[in-house]
């Protein structure tokens, strides 16, 4: 969903940040026709993994850094996405920054994650739960929360574009899921 929200195409470059294996990455490129790809991930493992499905695809680039800290020259992508990672971030208004710096003006920025407020608040019980129990886990955000963030950070046009916050999603039960964009 993130990558056709983005709308690429064959001269444009795309980072995803906090890519893991790289799926999306490699579904962006090699799909849905954006030109580069570049996954970055905190995760060694995660880079190894993702360096893996890269094989013999020339458009796609893997690096492991740090949301907060992004090895790349300002201006330098034409869209970035962020998908289910936002909440593991220590400063997520740092990583907004980065992202920003990196964007070429008027490129957007896509955020994917659980939204905290879903189904009668079931996620703020998740997300208490994997504060204790999962170290990497920071916190999750409403979809205000998020979009304040994205007006704080300075990006334009900040919006909204997608909530899902119904009991069942598919085969999983208590699906949630916000996306919200951000121009730089
Ligand atoms: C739940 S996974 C999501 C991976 C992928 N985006 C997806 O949708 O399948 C979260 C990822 O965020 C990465 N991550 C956590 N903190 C990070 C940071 N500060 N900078 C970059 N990546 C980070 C983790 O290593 C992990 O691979």
């Amino acid at each position: 969903m993130v990558v056709e929200y983005l709308d690429l195409g064959a001269n444009d470059r795309l980072l995803d940040v906090g890519c893991g294996t790289g799926w999306a990455v490699e579904h962006a490129t090699q799909r849905c026709g954006v030109g580069f790809g570049v996954g970055v991930d905190l995760s060694g493992g995660m880079i190894e993994k993702a360096r893996e499905r890269r094989g013999e695809h020339a458009n796609i680039d893997f690096q492991i850094a740090d949301a907060e800290n992004l090895p790349f020259d300002d201006d330098s992508f034409d869209g970035a996405m962020c998908t289910f990672s936002f909440h593991h971030y220590s400063s997520p208004l740092t990583a907004l920054g980065e992202v920003l710096r990196v964007l070429r003006p008027g490129a957007p920025f896509f955020v994917l994650d659980n939204n905290r407020r879903s189904f009668f608040g079931i996620y703020s019980l998740w997300d208490l739960y994997f504060r204790w129990f999962e170290p990497g886990h920071v916190r999750y955000l409403t979809p205000p929360e998020l979009t304040k963030m994205f007006n704080d950070a300075r990006y334009r046009d900040v919006e909204l574009v997608y909530k899902q916050d119904r009991l069942f999603h598919g085969k999983k039960v208590f699906g949630s899921a916000m996306i919200v964009k951000g121009l730089k």
